[in-house]
């Protein structure tokens, strides 16, 4: 049976890796895509998400989310992923329409009226997984799990210790880590070891029309480089559904700090229990990197 899905995104070339997996990888049945402002404005990350169905072909539904963090502005990453948010490649022009509700409220739509329980992954900024734990709790019951790709045990990609996806709206990921869901965080600590090697990247080319296109985006990519290797952030949420053995998970208690004038967006995760709090979260600490890498080229491979 293969795991339903929900995939909450800020398209972003790593999360097009990540689109490409959910969509092509055996063991998963992506229900619903929503969008959230992050990498680049939600407008851009949603007009990006339709170019890759289109791209792909894919009928699927698509919400768009959150144009800002609850309560902070947005602040972007086009320094990484280009002023689009997905630079590199010319998309053709499409007549795609989006869901004519918030995203928040497609997730809701979707878990109510879900004949078991669905997995919601979220590889941006937490703001709709916030919003919708907030305005419409009675649809948890069927939320069989969060997975993340957010947060860092250790340092930071956007300040010196806030990874980049808590750090936009550190008020949504504590409100996240705080509501009991079951959570798996697949974090720096992970996505920074999780590359696709200049050797690999250099096959894609002439892999496939998706190989064709990630590479074009993976040109402009700047997390890690072409010749030294590109960091599969997102990719490793979807890595952890399809392949969860190449994953070292610890329950650990994380909480999110908000306050902090140098600090806001950290994830404190108490690895070794010190504060005797709870566990609320089932963090990613080691990966098996070239079983990783062999995964990253299947799934590819699969798509057309
Ligand atoms: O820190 C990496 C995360 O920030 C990834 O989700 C990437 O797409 C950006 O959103
Ligand atoms: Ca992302």
């Amino acid at each position: 049976m293969r795991l339903p899905i929900i995939l909450d995104t800020d398209p972003g070339i790593d999360d097009a890796a990540a689109i490409a997996a959910a969509l092509f990888a055996p063991e998963l049945d992506l229900q619903l895509l929503t969008t959230v402002a992050g990498n680049v404005s939600v407008e851009k990350t949603t007009r990006n998400a339709l170019q890759l169905l289109h791209f792909w072909n894919v009928d699927l539904p698509v919400a768009q989310g959150a144009a800002t963090p609850l309560l902070r502005p947005l602040r972007d990453a086009a320094y990484v992923h280009g002023e689009s948010g997905m630079e590199g490649y010319t998309f053709v022009e499409h007549q795609r329409q989006l869901l004519e509700k918030p995203a928040f409220q497609a997730i809701r739509d979707v878990l109510i009226h879900a004949p078991e329980p669905v997995t919601l992954v979220a590889i941006g900024p937490l703001t709709n997984i916030a919003l919708l734990i907030t305005h419409y709790p009675e649809c948890l019951f069927n939320l069989r799990r969060l997975v993340i790709m957010g947060g860092s045990a250790g340092r930071g990609n956007f300040t010196p210790n806030a990874e980049f996806n808590i750090a936009i709206d550190p008020e949504a990921a504590a409100k996240v880590f705080q509501s009991g869901l079951e959570i798996v965080m697949c974090g720096l600590d992970v996505t920074n070891q999780a590359v696709l090697t200049p050797e690999y990247l250099a096959t894609l080319p002439t892999l496939n029309q998706t190989g064709r296109m990630l590479h074009a985006l993976f040109s402009h990519y700047r997390s890690g480089s072409m010749s030294s290797g590109l960091r599969m952030h997102d990719l490793c949420a979807i890595a952890w559904l399809a392949r969860p053995e190449i994953f070292t998970l610890k329950p650990c208690f994380v909480a999110v700090e908000t306050q902090g004038e140098w600090t806001s967006g950290t994830t404190m995760v108490d690895i070794e229990g010190k504060l005797g709090q709870p566990a609320n979260a089932q963090v990613a600490l080691g990966i098996d990197v070239e079983g990783f890498q062999r995964w990253a080229a299947e799934v590819i491979a699969r798509a057309p």
